[in-house]
């Protein structure tokens, strides 16, 4: 799972360097490039991220073929011999590859046999022992024998084009004056063109700067409309601030705004009333990580409002499940990028039952807005950090919205009133809890309801980005197993902010006190001093009206996770090992 582009103009270097950049959400385990120019290869590869690649790369302003890749490991470690390009046998063939060949192991049996060398461990390394020329034909008998998913650039020595093929990974075309480019995501076309064309799955062909030729999977050439795209989606800064995670926690508070805005458009109103005319009796929330989460807070406004069987699951175990999705299904799958190869994938398996499939995506060019019957945009803006944060936000606030169109109840007062009071909590007091937690190994969120949710997408952020070991149980769960890792070096997170629960959490907090367990309270209840008294920690958090307590609550939460990963001396924006956008299942 990696970010690749290729590209052909002026300047080949630079421009790839600044599209590898924009590509670094897709993995930055390791970057490389190779670019053509009088018939030769030159070519660039380093561990780590593109700015390791930078160091080494020599600029040439001269024109020139070529194409790179940004690696989130797969198959094989994180080393210079598994890092892309990868090359045919006899070095005229590099290529690029996003995504995963299944079959990778008996394509790799077969050209052993025929005594071909591999430098490195990874399936895409195999797909390029398989050229020994590159032109339309070999393409096109090489994806005979892919099984998998891919998005493909391939560069020969001596060619004045670039080769491409698609199938379930994400690959767009963009024309510009003297230039040509082709990426995994449009965002590296800013700086040069206002539209580009997409390929659909099994689609394939060859760029040049003269002329494309696009085939699609029945090998019939066919020709692409140019889309539009808005880049005023994009941000490059930091605004200041020290990283992107920070910058986005705070941008909550203008997604609010701008989705209060949109939400009263006709466009999206005639899209959330198409919603409510569907036919449905069942309701399936999907999505991974944080997205899930933002289900969960979906399926609970949902549950509380109709008399509807309403599930959640992560997308990766949905297919497992023998749930009885058909077309009495409403399908909403969630994802911030839009290209999460489980929730693809599980969106087609409830697309191939008949379900009514609705998105929630914050990039209306991805793919998952574009399987879906009905997409509702989450107006986050770019999110750069790999923690979501805004997005889940967005996410949240989306869904409520919806949960309320469909109930006929007033969403727009509500929020206008919840973005005057918003708060993101006090720095001082976050960053010297930060020291505290930034202490421990070991932390259990525990909650109940709403709140337990909360407790699962803060237990997520922190371990994104602390590494510290981190869990939620729900509260009344505790006692049932997971007490028993409970000693002095423990932390529990109590997250608490619904009065009628109150009691019973604290119960559960107090059993894990007499165990010799540290607690820190996180509340936006009035806790009188008796209380206080028996927690090691506590920190107060603003209250909001019920409906919209788990949009406020996570934002100080979020910061809380940040100051302690910044307190452990870590980038908060590129955790170890994770990517932001995983299109691999
Ligand atoms: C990755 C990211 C998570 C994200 C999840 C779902 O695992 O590291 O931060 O929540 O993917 O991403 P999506 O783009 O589908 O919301």
């Amino acid at each position: 799972m990696c970010g690749i582009i290729g590209y052909i103009g002026k300047n080949c270097e630079k421009v790839l360097l600044t599209g590898l950049k924009r590509l670094e959400y897709r993995g930055y385990d390791s970057a490389g490039m190779t670019v053509s120019r009088d018939g030769e290869f030159v070519t660039y590869k380093e561990v780590g991220e593109v700015k390791n690649l930078e160091k080494i790369v020599s600029l040439s302003e001269d024109f020139g073929y070529g194409i790179a890749h940004t690696r989130w490991a797969t198959h094989g470690s994180i080393s210079l011999e598994n890092t892309h390009p990868h090359f045919s046998a006899n070095g005229s063939v590099a290529l690029v590859h996003n995504g995963i060949i299944e079959n990778f192991e008996e394509l790799k049996n077969d050209l052993l046999a025929k005594s071909i060398r591999f430098y490195g461990q990874t399936d895409s390394e195999v797909v390029a022992k398989m050229f020994d020329k590159l032109n339309i034909n070999s393409l096109r008998y090489v994806l005979k024998r892919l099984v998998g998913s891919y998005a493909l650039v391939l560069l020969s020595k001596d060619g004045e084009q670039l080769y491409f093929a698609k199938n379930r990974s994400p690959l767009y075309v963009a024309r510009g004056e003297d230039c040509v480019m082709i990426a995994s995501d449009p965002s590296c076309f800013v700086d040069f063109a206002d539209s580009y064309f997409e390929l659909e799955d099994g689609d394939y062909g060859k760029i040049s700067l003269k002329n494309d030729v696009f085939y699609n999977k029945n090998d019939e050439k066919i020709e692409k409309m140019p889309k539009k795209i808005d880049f005023n989606f994009l941000s490059e800064d930091k605004s200041g601030y020290e990283h992107y995670m920070i910058k986005e926690i705070y941008q909550s508070r203008l997604v609010l705004e701008s989705l209060i805005e949109r939400y009263q458009t006709t466009n999206l109103k005639a899209k959330l009333e198409e919603i409510k005319h569907l036919e449905f009796d069942r309701i399936y929330l999907v999505g991974c990580g944080t997205a899930y989460h933002a289900g969960l807070v979906g399926q609970s406004y949902l549950n509380e409002r109709f008399n509807i069987d309403t599930f959640c699951d992560i997308a990766s175990e949905l297919p497992n499940k023998n749930y009885n999705i058909d077309s009495h299904s409403l399908c909403i799958f969630i994802s911030q990028s839009g290209e999460t190869a489980d929730t693809i994938s599980a969106l087609k398996f409830c697309k191939e039952r008949d379900a009514h499939i609705v998105a929630l995506t914050n990039v209306e060019y991805s793919t998952i807005a574009h399987l879906a019957d009905i997409n509702l945009p989450i107006f986050a803006g770019q999110e750069k950090s790999v923690a979501s944060t805004k997005a889940y936000f967005a996410q949240c606030v989306t869904i409520y919205i919806l949960s309320c169109f469909l109930q006929g109840k007033d969403y727009v007062e509500p929020l206008k009133i919840f973005k005057n009071h918003i708060d993101f909590g006090d720095d001082n007091e976050l960053k010297k809890l930060a020291k505290v937690v930034a202490r421990y190994d070991k932390v259990f969120f525990i909650g109940r309801g709403k709140d337990y949710i909360t407790s699962q997408e803060v237990s997520l952020k922190l371990k994104e980005i602390t590494y510290i070991f981190s869990t939620a149980v729900a509260s009344g769960e505790l006692k049932h197993g997971s007490l028993s890792l409970v000693d002095d070096k423990f932390l529990t997170v109590v997250i608490s902010s619904d009065k009628e629960q109150f009691a019973k959490t604290l119960s559960n907090a107090y059993e894990i006190k007499s165990r010799g367990g540290k607690l820190l309270l996180i509340t936006s209840l009035f806790v009188d001093s008796d209380v206080r008294g028996n927690f090691d920690y506590v920190l107060e958090v603003p209250k909001t009206e019920n409906d919209l307590l788990p949009m406020q609550i996570i934002l100080p939460l979020q910061k809380l996770a940040y100051f302690t990963a910044c307190e452990r001396g870590n980038n908060p924006d590129k955790p170890r090992n994770l990517a932001k956008s995983v299109t691999v299942e």
